[in-house]
Formats: structure tokens, C-alpha cells, sequence
């Protein structure tokens, strides 16, 4: 097992670094900046159904679910096909209208879990097209649906997922561009400049994890009593700030909530005194005054700000406690650039805590019960 996890202390340590590689992976034979196209034979096959969709439905579970999220911001965003995101666990139980010129996405890392699996059955059943995001090669879910594409981020064993997470949202900004690109909606010039930044994604990732591991660390100490955490985000972040919660409850136990920034005011405000951390993602692009004026009414309440913002950024910076700078990209992409931080801090969070941080108490890889 030591040999397994390539001198990392566990697997969840190994995946997060080997990001750069999984998202590389990812794009690797799909995205040819060059000749400016994304090649991908599951959508290419399909592209007139799954642009003629009356809309789209996305089910997943889980982390999976928060990147159906994003997804549906990117695939709303680039290719104007109305998007709706469900877990898969309610979808399945409830009478979803849903008719054969419906697109159903199912995102599922393991490719086995129960609820999507029976969610998918459902779908089809009422002349849906399923079309399915996989990690795991040949898995049940890649072989029920009509199409799909793969993530290959390689074989995913800490249960809180890493690498996958980021992999999962690759692939869905390489089909809302694709689509985008060919249904008109997305302008040519447009679609270069988000490749190329897609193209540079793996590069920023490596930046992020070298100049941010030993930060990030370090703010972790600081956390190790706490009893909750919030999380905020906007706009594409706002998924974003969900799926860091999520890997601290996972692994740490702490209690921690995600939330729409702009919501704080309907609820979560209420519980900010000087012993509630608040990890709040303010990328440049994407609602940054907005962002600044939450930021303030924290620090107003005496809320323990860990902010995650761009490289060189001050006005964020100067009123927060602690500061996770990461390279600046598009808004779409900056989810992916903003979790790997989110996924450190909630691994040194749990490391300095004891909990075993590859097999969380009573969670699952793979849950193939209901
Ligand atoms: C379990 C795992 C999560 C995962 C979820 C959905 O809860 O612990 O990491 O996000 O299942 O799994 P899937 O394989 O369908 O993505």
C-alpha cells in the first residue's frame, strides 16, 4: 500500500496532487487548440439530438452533483440549452417531466451508485437520451447509458473525491463549449480564447498546488477546534464553495455549510461571531464588488475570514485574517482552479484532527445501496 500511495502520507494527499496530471488526462486527444476544436466522439455522434434538447437534466449524487452544478452554469452559459441539476435520489422518486426530447446527464465517478443507476432506468423508460460522465472504465453506468464520455483521472481510492471532482468539470466545460460552438451560440473568437485557457489549466493547477500546500497547512492549525465552518461563493463559485464544505464534513467531522454568498443575509449571518471561520472564494473575475461588501459585513460581525482570492489581490486581502492566493482564469474555469486549496485546507484540517482521512467513518467509495 505504501508503494501505492507514491510516498504520499495517504491517498486523498496523492489524488489532490495529481491533478495536474488527471485534468492533462482529461483534455489529453479532445481539446486541439491549435486546430481550434474539441474533439469527442460521444458528443460529436450525437451533436444534432443533443443540441435539438428541449432541455437538459443533470443527476448525480454526492460531489458529483456539485459538479453537475457548475454545469449547468457552463453548458447555460456557452450553449443556451436550459439546464436543470437533481440528485438522483429525488428524481427518481418523484413523476419528473421528462419526454423523449430530453438530454439526461448522469455524472458518477464510481459508475455504480444505486440512485443515479435507477435514476438513468427512469429516465429512459420515459424516451430520454442518457448520456453519461464516468471515471471508472466499463462501470454500470457507462454501460447502460446511450453515450458518454469519460473523465480518465485514473483510479480514484480516498473516499472524498479529489481528483474526479475536477476531472468531472473538465469535462463538462469541454461538451458546453463544444455544444456552444456548434449550435451558434459561442462566437469563434470566443471559443479560442476559453480553450486556450482550458488548455492552460493544468499548468495553473501544478502553480496553485506548489504555492499553496504550505499556506494552506498552516492556516489549518489554526482550525483544528473549530465546531463549524461556512463556505461562500457566487456566481460559478458558489457550487464551488458547497463541494469545500462537503470534503471538511467528509473527512474532518466538522460541521460545515455552503452557501450562495448573497444569501448569508437570509440566514447564515445570523451565526458569524469572532468563533465562526468563514472561507469565502473572490476571484477577480466573477461578482468581485459584491464579494468585497460580504467580505466587509463579515469582518463587521468579527467572522475568522480565510479568503481565497487572485494572485496580487488587495482589497480582499487586506480585510481578511488569512489569504490562499491562485492564478486568475476565466470565471467558468475558476472552479476548478479554487477547489484544490478548499480540498488542502479540509485534508490538514482533518490530518492535525486524527481522522482517518482515506476511509471517513461510516462513508462509502461507492454506495450501491439505497
Ligand atoms: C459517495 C462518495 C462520494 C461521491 C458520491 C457519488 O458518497 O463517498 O465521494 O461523490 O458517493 O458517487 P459517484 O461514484 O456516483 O460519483
Amino acid at each position: 500500500e505504501q508503494i501505492e500511495k507514491g510516498g504520499y502520507e495517504h491517498f486523498m494527499l496523492k489524488e489532490i496532487f495529481e491533478q495536474p496530471k488527471s485534468i492533462h488526462d482529461t483534455l489529453r486527444g479532445r481539446l486541439l487548440v491549435e486546430e481550434g476544436i474539441i474533439k469527442m466522439a460521444g458528443i460529436w455522434d450525437h451533436l444534432e439530438r443533443l443540441n435539438q434538447a428541449q432541455k437538459i437534466t443533470i443527476i448525480a449524487c454526492g460531489t458529483s452533483w456539485h459538479a453537475g452544478l457548475i454545469g449547468e452554469y457552463l453548458i447555460e452559459e456557452f450553449a443556451r440549452i436550459p439546464v436543470e441539476v437533481e440528485y438522483a435520489s429525488e428524481f427518481r422518486y418523484r413523476n419528473p417531466i421528462i419526454t423523449d426530447k430530453d438530454i439526461v446527464i448522469a455524472i458518477s465517478q464510481s459508475g455504480e451508485t444505486a440512485d443515479t443507476m435507477a435514476a438513468i432506468k427512469m429516465a429512459k423508460e420515459k424516451g430520454a437520451f442518457v448520456y453519461g460522465i464516468c471515471n471508472v472504465v466499463d462501470s454500470s453506468i457507462s454501460r447502460v447509458t446511450d453515450a458518454g464520455s469519460y473523465t480518465h483521472a485514473g483510479p480514484e481510492i480516498g473516499v472524498a473525491s479529489t481528483k474526479a471532482f475536477t476531472s468531472q468539470l473538465t469535462v463538462l466545460s469541454l461538451i458546453a463549449l463544444k455544444l456552444g460552438k456548434h449550435n451558434g451560440n459561442l462566437s469563434n473568437q470566443e471559443f479560442m480564447r476559453l480553450i486556450t485557457e482550458l488548455d492552460a489549466l493544468p499548468k495553473k493547477v501544478e502553480e496553485v498546488l506548489e504555492t499553496t500546500n504550505d499556506i494552506v497547512k498552516d492556516i489549518a492549525k489554526h482550525f483544528i477546534g473549530a465546531q463549524n465552518f461556512l463556505y461562500l461563493g457566487r456566481g460559478y463559485n458558489f457550487p464551488a464553495a458547497l463541494e469545500g464544505a462537503l470534503k471538511l464534513k467528509e473527512i474532518s467531522y466538522i460541521h460545515a455549510e455552503g452557501y450562495p454568498a448573497a444569501e448569508m443575509k437570509h440566514g447564515p449571518i445570523a451565526l458569524i461571531d469572532e468563533n465562526m471561520p468563514i472561507v469565502i472564494i473572490a476571484p477577480k473575475q466573477g461578482h468581485y464588488d459584491k464579494i468585497v461588501s460580504n467580505v466587509q459585513e463579515i469582518k463587521a460581525r468579527k467572522g475568522k475570514i480565510i479568503a481565497l482570492v487572485n494572485k496580487g489581490d488587495t482589497q480582499v486581502a487586506s480585510v481578511a485574517d488569512y489569504v490562499i492566493e491562485f492564478p486568475e482564469t476565466s470565471e467558468c474555469f475558476s472552479p476548478i482552479i479554487a477547489s484544490i486549496p478548499l480540498q488542502l485546507l479540509a485534508y490538514y484540517i482533518a490530518v492535525y484532527r486524527g481522522a482517518n482521512v482515506d476511509q471517513p467513518r461510516n462513508l462509502a467509495k461507492s454506495v450501491t445501496v439505497e
